[in-house]
């Protein structure tokens, strides 16, 4: 025989639980008006509402959180996180990641003809339908195709590739895009806050620290070397604005393939 036990709801443990049926988050037909609005004629109709993702994100993310989607599709999660950062000041980032694919048999690629242009629409705003302006919620976009490097072929290409690769792939970790001049085999960005030194050769060391004597700013510097020196020591003189980072062992161990 079961002994008598208190009943327990999850609200009374857990705090404050989602509802069950979400029936105020639009709908599939809302969506896909909203597309239409934005590009002039329908592209497709199986989009999910902004106002869905919101609703999850609100749930699950703070105001500093990066989002990633890694199959994008049409980018409902990027148009819902810049909303929200809208909405309340939130600094949030999103990655998307999409393949290409034009399966909608409607002719349009959903990386090129529609992820990427609805975000660039959405934050720079656009004309609607009816023909009235759609400010937009601000923000910026970096837009990369992905390859594979065939690392097992160690040519001059192959590196050189390889090389500004990774550039850009430290770039978007710093979040420093704009290129700044620097001394030869340095490569320099910036961003409002600071600026991204990636140098290339250890020797271009002595003039990079020439070249920013001069330079208010903090700098986070990346020497690529195959070993596994972190030249603190040539630092020592430059600690208080430079902050040196290694380069992330991902990209350093298909390096290390394509170097040997
Ligand atoms: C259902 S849709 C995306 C929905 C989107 N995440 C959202 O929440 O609105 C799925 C998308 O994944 C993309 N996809 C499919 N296979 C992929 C792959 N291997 N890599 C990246 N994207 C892929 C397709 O382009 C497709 O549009």
């Amino acid at each position: 025989m079961a002994l008598p036990r208190k009943k327990q709801f999850l609200y009374e443990v857990s705090g404050s639980t989602p509802d069950d049926l979400w029936l105020d988050c639009g709908t599939t037909d809302s969506a896909t008006r909203m597309i239409q609005n934005m590009f002039g004629k329908k592209i497709f109709e199986t989009i999910k509402p902004i106002e869905l993702i919101i609703r999850m994100l609100k749930l699950a993310c703070g105001k500093e959180s990066i989002i990633l989607d890694f199959m994008a599709g049409s980018g409902t999660t990027g148009h819902a996180v810049l909303k929200l950062n809208k909405e309340d000041s939130g600094n949030r980032k999103f990655i998307l990641c999409t393949n290409n694919e034009n399966n909608n048999g409607n002719g349009y690629k959903i990386a090129e003809d529609v992820c990427y242009p609805r975000i660039k629409k959405v934050i720079e705003g656009y004309k609607n339908l009816k023909g009235e302006k759609v400010e937009g919620l601000g923000g910026n976009l970096k837009y990369f195709k992905t390859d594979f490097v065939n690392y097992d072929e160690p040519t001059d290409r192959n590196k050189i590739k390889l090389t500004e690769e990774a550039t850009e792939m430290l770039c978007i970790k710093e979040g420093t895009f704009e290129k700044v001049l620097g001394p030869e085999n340095v490569k320099v960005f910036k961003n409002c806050d600071h600026y991204t030194a990636i140098i290339f050769d250890q020797l271009a060391i002595p003039s990079f620290k020439e070249a920013i004597k001069g330079i208010k700013g903090k700098f986070s510097v990346y020497v690529f070397s195959l070993g596994d020196e972190t030249f603190d020591d040539e630092f020592e003189d430059t600690k208080s604005k430079i902050r040196l980072s290694p380069i992330p062992e991902a990209i350093l161990r298909v390096y290390r393939r394509i170097f040997k």
